[in-house]
Parts: C-alpha cells; sequence; structure tokens
C-alpha cells in the first residue's frame, strides 16, 4: 500500500486516518483520540484535516457510484 506519514510525531500514516474516518471519526480532534494523530506539537493538524475531507470526499462519491450502480439495475 502506498502510504505517506502524515503525523510524525506518532508515526501515524494516511491510511490510518482514512480508517479512523470510515469508522465515523469526522474531525482532527476525533482522530487524534483514536489514534494519536495530531496530540504532540500539532503541526500536521492541517494535514490531518486535509486527509479527513479527501477522504470524507472520497466516500461520498463512492456511494454515488453505489447509488447510480443500484440505479442501473
Ligand atoms: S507531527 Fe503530528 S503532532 Fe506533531
Amino acid at each position: 500500500m502506498n502510504s505517506v506519514i502524515v503525523c510524525h510525531c506518532v508515526v501515524v500514516r494516511d491510511h490510518e486516518i482514512r480508517t479512523e474516518v470510515r469508522l465515523g471519526a469526522d474531525t482532527v480532534e476525533a482522530v487524534g483520540a483514536r489514534c494519536g494523530a495530531g496530540t504532540v506539537c500539532g503541526g500536521c493538524r492541517e494535514a490531518v484535516a486535509e486527509t479527513i475531507i479527501d477522504e470524507v470526499t472520497r466516500g461520498r462519491s463512492l456511494a454515488d457510484d453505489g447509488v447510480a450502480a443500484t440505479a442501473r439495475h
């Protein structure tokens, strides 16, 4: 899997953040509570937020595809 470290203090990769988003964490605070990202120096919080937004947007896009696929049958 191609992933990058988003939070260097706690060594949290983007795929870990994306997993937490899919499990219901939709804020930087919620992600931090679950995996520790953004809870030390705070320097990655913007990158954590961008990853959350990207995953939420991606999830909605996939859901839209599912609706479209269902509608076609
Ligand atoms: S880089 Fe994430 S808390 Fe410091």
